[in-house]
């Protein structure tokens, strides 16, 4: 039963993102590294995951294909985030890039209000003016919290369970 889920998971996260997962540009993502070993792509997948997961064993009644689709975009800023142009105190990726994901993410798709939230609001409470106001948000900002702590502290357990049920 438990597997099944999570097979479930997996196959709806495709479902409803194929389109996003097989872009050149997300495809690109896989290059540039998140936290530690992990790229931003494998990092937006696991989110992704993670917040499907939430909603369904918190039975949080999510709109599922915005929750994923919102996860899978949430740090869509398509550059190396760790280069001298990009890092230090100029910069300050940590408060910009909900912004440029969003715009990077606007022009390719076609967003709803949920996804754009999702997206904008997912380093809250760090981008203070921008709050989460909708459900599938404040999972995606639980979630994204959770994955980078694993993934920043390498808790390995975590990790590779993860990495398994992802398979990315
Ligand atoms: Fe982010
Ligand atoms: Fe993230």
């Amino acid at each position: 039963m438990k597997n099944t889920k999570n097979f479930n998971i997996r196959r709806d996260i495709h479902k409803y993102g194929n389109d996003i997962l097989h872009s050149k540009n997300f495809l690109s993502s896989n290059k540039n590294i998140q936290h530690s070993d992990v790229s931003v792509m494998k990092h937006s997948i696991k989110v992704a995951y993670a917040s499907m997961w939430l909603n369904r064993k918190l039975h949080l009644h999510c709109k599922e294909r915005e929750l994923a689709r919102g996860a899978l975009l949430h740090d869509y800023f398509l550059y190396d985030w760790h280069s001298p142009e990009h890092c230090g105190l100029k910069n300050l990726h940590g408060f910009y890039h909900p912004g440029i994901a969003l715009k990077n993410a606007a022009k390719e798709y076609k967003l709803t209000d949920r996804e754009r939230n999702i997206i904008g609001s997912h380093m809250w409470p760090l981008t203070f003016r921008h709050i989460p106001t909708c459900r599938e948000a404040w999972v995606v900002t639980a979630a994204d919290k959770y994955i980078s702590t694993i993934e920043s502290l390498r808790l390995n357990k975590l990790h590779k369970f993860i990495k398994k049920k992802v398979r990315a």
